[in-house]
């Protein structure tokens, strides 16, 4: 089969789009799925980079990539919610016990697969698995956000911002968040009350007293970002440990969040783009062959949404 693989850490020149890759063999509690699109993340790039390498170091070559949509076409021993020919949309990432997506065929852990969203194509499906699964685990789950609450997204345009932005108005928040001006228009169809331009205005003199906060940004907006909270406010952060230190002093709470591409929260994405809460948009859509240019667009592109790579 066609995989996406590197051999070693770098740039965009260590992904080789490769012809005879050996098909994933299955495992217990997996499914192989024939991959119809697959989306970048940045944490593909970390991979790509070598981030990880001290964590989980890997032996090359490794099939990158973790989003992905598809066709069941083998399930492993003791699998029994999902059959053959299912249309399904999860991640495949090698870090989560999967083969990597960027390639025909995947093998993935049954607990990050769940059924792809009816009203969806296979290139929306796959760019919703992880920015989906973080925006519905920060805001249900670790905000916990209530209608009439006041929910600051830093971020708006990117992949997690933009679904977040329309899972907070579903839920019934005010929202405001922080894009370049470029990107006004974008968010402003997503429901968006309030705009920060961030490049020209500074949140933290425009927001205050704020019951929530989605972090996708980090470094100095997360500390700043504490500040603008109401004593009790919860800020999640997408990027790393917040200083729990201020926050203490701050009287506010502050979380970590690891995301989880787990079957509960793509079922609940699913739920939510099938009742029409949520739209995925996609920036551009890539041919597999076509991956290095895909990685370049996503890192350099400024995109409004998600990059694809259609795979079938
Ligand atoms: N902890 C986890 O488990 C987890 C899971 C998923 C993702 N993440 C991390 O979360 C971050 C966001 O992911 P993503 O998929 O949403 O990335 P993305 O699609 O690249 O979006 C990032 C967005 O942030 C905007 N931005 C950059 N600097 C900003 C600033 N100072 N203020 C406001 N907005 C700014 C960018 O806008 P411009 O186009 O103007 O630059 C872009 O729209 C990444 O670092 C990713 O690695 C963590």
């Amino acid at each position: 089969m066609k995989a996406v693989q590197i051999n070693k850490y770098g740039g965009y020149d260590v992904l080789v789009v490769k012809k005879y890759v050996p098909r994933p063999t299955i495992g217990e509690g997996q499914a192989l799925v024939e991959i119809y699109a697959a989306s970048i993340n940045p944490f593909d790039k970390t991979v790509r980079s070598g981030g990880m390498q001290k964590i989980v170091p890997l032996q090359f070559p490794i099939t990158l990539g973790g989003d992905f949509s598809g066709v069941v076409k083998e399930i492993g021993e003791g699998v029994s919610e999902f059959k053959i020919g299912d249309e399904v949309y999860g991640s495949a990432n090698i870090f989560s016990g999967g083969s990597g997506s960027f390639a025909e065929f995947a093998t993935a852990k049954i607990r990050n697969v769940a059924m792809k969203p009816k009203n969806t194509s296979f290139q929306e499906a796959a760019a919703l698995a992880l920015v989906g699964s973080s925006a519905v685990q920060a805001l249900e789950e670790h905000i916990k956000l209530q209608s009439g609450n006041k929910i600051l997204i830093h971020g708006g345009a990117g992949g997690i911002g933009h679904v977040a932005i329309q899972l907070a108005k579903a839920l019934g928040a005010y929202v405001a968040t922080t894009v370049s001006s470029d990107d006004k228009e974008f968010v402003i169809q997503l429901g968006t009350d309030e705009i920060i331009d961030y490049k020209n205005e500074k949140f933290e003199e425009k927001i205050k007293d704020f019951d929530a906060i989605l972090d996708t940004v980090g470094g100095e907006v997360t500390n700043k970002s504490l500040a603008v909270l109401r004593k009790g406010g919860t800020l999640v952060s997408m990027i790393g440990q917040p200083d729990l230190k201020l926050a203490e002093k701050l009287g506010v709470i502050a979380i970590r969040q690891r995301t989880r591409v787990s079957t509960q929260h793509l079922e609940r994405l699913a739920q939510l783009v099938e009742n029409g809460n949520i739209k995925i948009k996609i920036a551009k859509i890539f041919p597999l062959d076509q991956v290095r240019e895909a990685f370049k667009y996503q890192e350099e592109g400024y995109p409004r949404g998600k990059v694809v790579i259609k795979v079938k």
